[in-house]
C-alpha cells in the first residue's frame, strides 16, 4: 500500500471501426468492427465495471478527414476516424447492465442549440441514476463539419471557445436554475404533479446565444453531468480552468503533459478554485500479456499494420494540414501562418513546434500507431502496472483513459492483468463510491451536483 493519490481509470472509445485515428479492426483479435451490435457494447460495459474503471467515455462528432477538401480513400478503405454512430443512444441500453460504470459523451457546442442537448443530457443522467459526464468539445475537423452543416467558413478557433463559455452558462443554468428539487410532487391524492412556484423561467441573453423559458425536464440525479473537456490550446486551457470538472489532456512527452496539467491547474487556481479537485487524465494505449514476449508481439503486429497515409488522413482530419504534401525534411514551421492553419486546433501542431522541432518525416514516423492517441506502455500486468505508477509521478495527472487497440480482448486483458496490481497497491478506490459519477469522480459520496459555487453559474 501506498499514500500516493488513488487513480481514476476510463476507457476512450468511439462508436466507430476503432479508435485513435489508427487501423487495427482487421486483426483476429479485434471485434471493434461490430461495433454497430449492442452486445459488443454491453460485453465492454461490464468488462469494465467487473474489473473496477470508473467510466466509459465516447469520443466523437460528425466530422471525419480531409485532404484537399475531400475525404481520402483510405479513411474510407480502412475506417479511419470515418464511419461513425451516435453514441447516445447506447448508454441507456448500458445503464441497464451496469450499477456504478459512468458513461461520458462528447457534444460539440455550436452545432445545436444549448437547449437541445441540455435536454438530452438531463434524460441521460435520469436514465442512468446520475452516472452521466459531458465531454465538452468545439469540435474537431471543422471543415468537415462546416461542409455537413452547409457552412461557408469554419468559425475561427478562439471564437469558438467564446461562444462554447456561453454554451455551457446557459445549459448549466437550465440545469440548475429551472426547478425547484421539491418541485417535482406527483401527489396522486390530489392529482399535483409539480407546484406552479417551484418552476421557473431561465431568462440567458447571450452575444452568440439566448434562451427565454422553461425548461422541460425535470432536475436529475446531478443536474449538470460531470463537465468534462478536451482541447488544451491556451484558449482551452482557460475555458477548462472555468468550467471543467475533469480535462482530458492531449499526451505527448511526460515533460510537455507534466507542464501543461501544471498550467491547467495553476489557472484553476486564479480562478479560485481547488486545482486538486480537478480531474486530469490523458491518453494511454496499452500492450499487457502474461508475457512481456507476448505483449511485445501484439505490439508488432499492431505497428506493422499502419503506414504513412494512415496517419496523414488522421492528422489532416485533426489539423487541415496534409503532411505528405509538405517537405518531409523541413519542421512544420513551414506552414504557420498560412491560409486557416491553427483555426481547426492547435494542440496537434503545438506539440511539434519549438526548439528542436522535428522534420515532417521525424512527425509521421513519431505518428505512426499513434494517430491522436496518447502514451503507450508495453509489457506484463506489473510492467504496465509499474509504468502507470512512474507516467502519474511524471505528470501529476489523475488517470488514465485507456485506448484499446484489440477490443474487447485488450480490456479484458487490462482488467484482468494490471488492475488487480494497481488495487492492491492502493491505487484503486475501494468499495462503495457514492452512486453518481460526480460522487465517484470526487470520492465524495452525496456529492452529486455542481454546486452553485462552481464559476459556470457565477455571472448570476
Ligand atoms: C485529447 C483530445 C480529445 C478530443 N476529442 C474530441 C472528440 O471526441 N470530438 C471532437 O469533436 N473533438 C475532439 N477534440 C478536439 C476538440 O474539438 C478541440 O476543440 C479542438 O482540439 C480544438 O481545441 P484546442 O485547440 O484547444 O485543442 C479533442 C481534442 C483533444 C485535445
Amino acid at each position: 500500500m501506498t499514500d500516493a493519490p488513488t487513480l481514476h481509470f476510463g476507457v476512450f472509445e468511439v462508436a466507430a471501426p476503432q479508435v485513435g485515428g489508427t487501423f487495427s479492426w482487421a486483426h483476429p483479435r479485434s471485434r471493434s468492427a461490430d461495433f454497430l451490435d449492442p452486445q459488443h457494447w454491453i460485453h465492454i460495459a461490464r468488462v469494465l465495471e467487473d474489473s473496477g474503471f470508473d467510466f466509459l467515455f465516447f469520443a466523437g462528432g460528425y466530422g471525419y478527414p480531409l485532404v484537399d477538401g475531400d475525404l481520402p480513400e483510405i479513411a474510407a478503405t480502412k475506417g479511419i476516424n470515418f464511419s461513425a454512430i451516435d453514441p447516445d443512444y447506447l448508454i441507456p441500453v448500458l445503464a441497464q447492465h451496469t450499477d456504478t460504470l459512468g458513461f461520458v459523451v462528447t457534444l460539440s457546442t455550436g452545432l445545436e442549440h444549448p437547449a437541445q442537448l441540455a435536454r438530452r443530457l438531463a434524460s441521460l443522467d435520469h436514465l442512468t441514476s446520475g452516472r452521466v459526464g459531458w465531454n465538452i468539445v468545439t469540435g474537431a475537423s471543422q471543415n468537415a463539419v462546416a461542409d455537413v452543416f452547409g457552412q461557408d467558413a469554419i468559425v475561427p478557433h478562439d471564437t469558438r471557445y467564446a461562444m462554447a463559455a456561453e454554451y455551457v452558462e446557459l445549459a448549466a443554468r437550465l440545469w440548475e436554475h429551472g426547478w425547484d428539487d421539491d418541485a417535482r410532487v406527483v401527489d396522486r391524492e390530489s392529482g399535483v404533479y409539480a407546484r406552479r412556484d417551484g418552476v421557473r423561467p431561465v431568462v440567458f441573453e447571450g452575444e452568440h446565444y439566448r434562451s427565454r423559458g422553461y425548461f422541460g425536464a425535470p432536475p436529475s440525479p446531478q443536474r449538470t453531468p460531470v463537465l468534462f473537456q478536451a482541447g488544451t490550446s491556451p484558449a482551452g486551457r482557460a475555458f477548462a480552468a472555468r468550467n471543467s470538472e475533469c480535462v482530458f489532456v492531449q499526451a505527448t512527452t511526460p515533460a510537455r503533459t507534466a507542464a501543461a496539467v501544471a498550467d491547467i491547474r495553476a489557472l484553476a487556481a486564479e480562478r479560485g478554485r481547488d486545482p486538486r479537485g480537478m480531474k486530469l487524465m490523458a491518453g494511454l494505449t496499452v500492450f499487457v500479456g502474461e508475457t512481456e514476449e507476448e505483449a511485445r508481439r501484439y505490439e508488432a503486429e499492431f505497428d506493422a499494420m499502419q503506414t504513412d497515409e494512415i496517419v496523414a488522413s488522421l492528422y489532416a482530419g485533426n489539423t487541415g494540414i496534409d503532411l505528405l504534401a509538405l517537405d518531409p525534411d523541413k519542421t512544420l514551421h513551414q506552414v504557420l501562418g498560412q491560409g486557416s492553419v491553427g483555426e481547426m486546433g492547435t494542440s496537434n501542431i503545438d506539440r511539434f513546434l519549438g526548439e528542436n522541432a522535428p522534420t515532417v518525416r521525424e512527425i509521421l514516423d513519431q505518428l505512426k500507431g499513434r494517430g491522436t492517441r496518447g502514451f503507450r506502455l508495453v509489457g506484463d500486468g506489473t510492467q504496465v502496472a509499474d509504468g502507470i505508477e512512474r507516467l502519474a509521478a511524471e505528470t501529476d495527472l489523475d488517470g488514465f483513459l485507456i485506448e484499446p487497440v484489440f477490443e474487447p480482448a485488450d480490456l479484458e486483458d487490462f482488467g484482468r492483468l494490471v488492475m488487480p496490481i494497481l488495487r492492491e497497491r492502493g491505487r484503486l478506490r475501494e468499495g462503495a463510491p457514492g452512486n453518481t459519477l460526480r460522487a465517484r469522480l470526487t470520492e465524495q459520496p452525496g456529492n452529486d451536483r455542481l454546486g452553485d459555487a462552481h464559476p459556470v453559474l457565477a455571472a448570476d
